[in-house]
């Protein structure tokens, strides 16, 4: 059978989502001006609502601020938001209170570049399907500043240890080892020849699909640093698997899918609604845009139609009159479903995505 789509584009290996980053910051009102007012995000509003920790809510996606000293990201978070006017406007809206701080904002003409009153620096695009898939509202990868000469064994390291897909990107910005982490979301690691800050503590968390392997592979090698739970451990350098050489470190909050958190809905307020100015059912902002998998197959002329029992016929084995009837006195709901999923045609095309043009590495290579 003619296959008109490309299976692999849709692939993810190990690492299934990138869920959720953490810095610690000394003071939660700055912060509130800054990541609620200023950028628009949205506190969580079900877990940690005191003054000793705070979520902020950025579409599927989160920050997780502890109470601390301030613990800021070697390179930038990239943030999908849409309307790049009405971010300018809330960040003017915040330079008063934050004045003091390291907040300021520029805007570029491929994103708006903002650093957070700590140093956290933030890459703000707007929603671009081809670039970002489906994301409105998310964080679509961070990247991180590497020594020079470290991409390579970065992008092993997590294809090995993790079962990432991964890809090296050489271009006019350098070297940079890209690993998938989820639909539309990359860990970038990209050198640099500039100094490194010393790793402060902060982390990164993801999920994984086989949470057991890579669990194995980093104990042999004692790189696990906390045995957290059913569900999670962490580990914090990326070591070069022939020497041993410490190449990167950031701490991983590794978890298994069966975490409970896993998938959370996450609660994303629309910050242009105000008091003044109020849409009845607009408080949401919607975290993802229409996805399409192709069309629907349904005819310009339904006259001209493939007949749905033909189809079905065709597609069906040679039916099972007992077994159908056992199906619907035990499953009675997918008796029926199953019945009415075979009327549908194959879809014929998919939209081109970037993630299917990089030349994606798998872990067996
Ligand atoms: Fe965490």
């Amino acid at each position: 059978m003619d296959n008109p789509f490309n299976r692999d584009a849709e692939n993810l290996g190990n690492v299934t989502g990138l869920e959720h980053l953490n810095v610690e910051i000394p003071d939660q009102g700055i912060a509130s001006d800054f990541y609620l007012l200023g950028m628009g995000f949205t506190r969580d509003p079900y877990l940690f609502p005191g003054t000793n920790n705070m979520w902020v809510n950025i579409g599927k996606n989160q920050i997780h601020m502890p109470k601390g000293e301030p613990l800021v990201f070697r390179g930038h978070i990239a943030i999908v938001s849409p309307d790049r006017e009405a971010l300018l406007d809330r960040l003017t809206g915040v330079k008063k209170q934050l004045a003091d701080t390291k907040f300021k904002f520029k805007e570029h003409n491929e994103y708006v570049g903002v650093s957070c009153p700590w140093g956290n620096k933030f890459h703000v695009y707007n929603p671009d399907p081809e670039r970002f898939g489906k994301i409105n509202l998310g964080i679509p990868y961070v990247e991180f500043t590497v020594p020079e000469g470290t991409a390579k064994g970065i992008a092993r390291f997590y294809r090995k240890m993790l079962g990432a897909l991964t890809c090296i990107e050489k271009n006019g910005e350098g070297k940079a080892a890209h690993i998938k982490v989820g639909p539309h979301q990359e860990l970038i690691f990209r050198e640099t020849d500039k100094k490194i800050p010393e790793f402060d503590g902060h982390h990164l968390q993801v999920y994984v699909e086989d949470f057991g392997k890579p669990h194995e592979k980093l104990r042999k090698l004692d790189l696990i640093t906390e045995e957290s739970d059913r569900c999670q451990y962490r580990f914090e350098d990326i070591v070069d698997l022939d020497t041993g050489k410490v190449l990167f470190t950031i701490e991983h909050e590794v978890r298994s899918m069966t975490h409970p958190l896993y998938n959370r809905p996450l609660v994303n307020r629309n910050p242009s609604q105000t008091n003044r100015n109020y849409v009845m059912g607009g408080d949401a902002w919607v975290p993802t845009l229409p996805d399409t998998v192709g069309p629907s197959g349904a005819s310009p002329d339904p006259l001209k139609a493939p007949k749905a029992p033909t189809i079905a016929k065709r597609r069906s084995p040679a039916p099972d009159r007992g077994l159908a009837r056992r199906l619907r006195w035990r499953w009675p709901r997918l008796a029926r479903g199953s019945s009415r999923s075979t009327s549908m045609s194959a879809p014929r095309c998919v939209s081109p995505r970037q993630s299917a043009a990089m030349p994606w590495v798998s872990p067996a290579t």
